[in-house]
């Protein structure tokens, strides 16, 4: 198997590791940098989002490139949402309106929904709708997590 050598700064920490040409990015990320907040959901398909990280600031479905592309790029991952302990706002927000249920879905929304504020800091209810297309949630029928992206805005915009 052929294999390539890739440093990644994860949530501030920078990483050296030999890793597998074919590997995707979400298994290096879970199973190298040991952080399992990012999840699979649709068996690599890009079609679920549970795996969205961000690269560089820019939302990216961590299931749809290798480790390799990530190589001298920095990665925010949801356990790096948090500041010294601190929920973020759109992190307090999904808890105050009850955004989540089984929370799968929960880390992907937040690392898209985290660079969505930044891009439009005050959105109305359509943009955000749009803005979640590519997040599948099967528990809360998407309402609460829209009021919860617009608490964020209005705290934050
Ligand atoms: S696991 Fe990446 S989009 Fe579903
Ligand atoms: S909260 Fe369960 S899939 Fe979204």
């Amino acid at each position: 198997m052929s294999t390539t050598t890739i440093t990644v700064t994860i949530n501030g920490e920078t990483i050296e590791e030999t890793v597998p040409v074919r590997m995707l990015l979400v298994d290096f990320i879970r199973e190298r940098a040991g952080l399992t907040g990012t999840h699979i959901g649709c068996t690599y398909e890009g079609v679920c989002g549970a795996c969205t990280v961000q690269l560089d600031g820019e939302a990216v479905k961590s299931c749809l490139m290798v480790a390799a592309q990530a190589d001298g790029h920095a990665i925010t991952t949801v356990e790096g949402l948090a500041e010294g302990g601190t929920l973020s706002p759109l992190q307090r927000a999904f808890n105050e309106q009850h955004a989540l249920q089984c929370g799968y879905c929960t880390p992907g929304i937040l690392m898209n929904m985290d660079e969505f504020l930044r891009e439009n800091p005050d959105p109305s209810d359509e943009e955000i709708r749009h803005g979640l297309v590519g997040n599948l949630c099967r528990c809360t029928g998407y309402a609460h997590i829209v009021d919860a992206v617009r608490q964020a805005a209005k705290e934050t915009g």
